[in-house]
């Protein structure tokens, strides 16, 4: 039988649905058929997907913009990440003279679309990172696509993505996605004020289904894109989005969540002898921490011994027959490739407790520092 965690502390993976979404889902429930359809139970759908998208959008832009065909729906961030790309591809005037430029610390829906676009034969260039995360400099060059995450989901560093954005929309034929994945809810501004051509987002961090990707047009483009199709819309997965939409967190509660952040670092960094948290001289989110740890015994794979523990939480490693292997941002990063360092990313939000973090510090301890 598989042992339950009592306490989820990976948000980035997925929040919790949002305690709203199952009451407006059954609101909901008698709907049917396809919002495409012309008869009146596809219109009665398609008159409640506009209405979603009308509050996504405002969700999204702080209330600042109002035409709901600025939004696409698919599949999934990941999804929304390679319509975006695929969508370029089709709409560029100089489609085979273009170079595609990501980060090495991008989320895999990025770096995998990356890799199959360099399998098609096209430039792909992954620029590198500083050991805090933060992206070295680059200099913008006209007919490159620039696809770059605005928060890293691992180490919830914040990047400067108007400043990049300014320098690359200088030179001539660029084009710009931000994977926004992980700022919905989190940076509480208009997201939309960036200068972005696209920006992409999924539903699942925010509280809503998993399975659904938003795209974001800027209404600047979006006469000169074709749009690849998405097919039959994921109705509920919207309502669900634009119900969690309204109840991201307000500045109080980021405030909130910030003072909750450094108090639980204040503890990792007390209790746990060599601990280097990640990125913590630069900008970052209030939900993340994400560390560094050495002098674990060999191959103990601490995702699970604290899954066993009690604390749901990820590792940046993937574990493959047995063998712990950092992930490619803890790479990306520096990090010797050594036996016993362990990094773990913990990810929380407005229902975690300081108990609960507190819990997590006594077991983490139990396992690094020798009784
Ligand atoms: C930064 C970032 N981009 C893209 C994705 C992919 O989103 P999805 O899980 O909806 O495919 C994630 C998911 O963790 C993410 O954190």
């Amino acid at each position: 039988m598989r042992l339950r965690s009592q306490s989820y502390l990976d948000f980035n993976a997925g929040a919790p649905l949002h305690n709203s979404v199952m009451g407006c889902l059954a609101k909901f429930s008698s709907l049917t058929g396809n919002p495409s359809s012309v008869h009146s139970y596809g219109q009665e759908l398609s008159k409640h997907v506009r209405k979603a998208k009308q509050q996504i959008l405002k969700s999204l832009s702080q209330g600042s913009r109002t035409n709901e065909e600025e939004i696409v729906f698919s599949g999934s961030g990941t999804e929304a990440t390679q319509w975006v790309w695929n969508a370029i591809q089709l709409s560029s005037q100089c489609q085979d003279e273009l170079t595609w430029v990501c980060s090495e610390i991008e989320h895999k829906a990025t770096l995998d679309t990356a890799n199959r676009f360099a399998k098609c034969g096209y430039e792909v260039v992954k620029l590198p990172v500083h050991e805090d995360g933060s992206l070295k400099d680059f200099k913008p060059k006209p007919k490159h696509v620039y696809s770059f995450h605005w928060i890293n989901n691992e180490l919830g560093v914040i990047w400067p993505v108007e400043e990049y954005i300014k320098k690359i929309k200088a030179e001539k034929d660029t084009w710009v996605h931000i994977d926004a994945c992980q700022a919905w809810g989190k940076e509480p501004n208009d997201l939309t004020r960036i200068d972005a051509d696209f920006i992409t987002f999924s539903a699942h961090k925010i509280g809503g289904l998993p399975g659904l990707g938003i795209t974001w047009i800027n209404p600047k483009i979006a006469n000169k894109v074709t749009q690849p199709k998405t097919g039959t819309l994921n109705v509920f997965g919207i309502l669900a989005c634009a119900e969690a939409s309204k109840h991201i967190a307000s500045r109080d509660e980021l405030a909130q969540l910030f003072r909750l952040q450094s108090t639980f670092e204040e503890k990792l960094k007390s209790m746990i002898p060599g601990i280097k948290i990640n990125g913590e001289t630069v900008p970052r989110v209030c939900n993340t921490t994400h560390f560094t740890i050495t002098g674990i015994k060999n191959n103990l794979d601490l995702v699970m011994y604290m899954d066993v523990a009690g604390f749901a939480v990820s590792a940046g490693s993937a574990c493959s027959s047995g063998i712990i292997e950092a992930s490619h941002v803890v790479n990306a990063l520096g990090y010797p490739k050594q036996d016993g360092i362990h990094s773990l990313r913990v990810s929380y939000g407005l229902t975690t407790t300081a108990d609960e973090l507190d819990g997590f510090v006594a077991e983490l301890a139990k396992v690094v520092t020798p009784k």
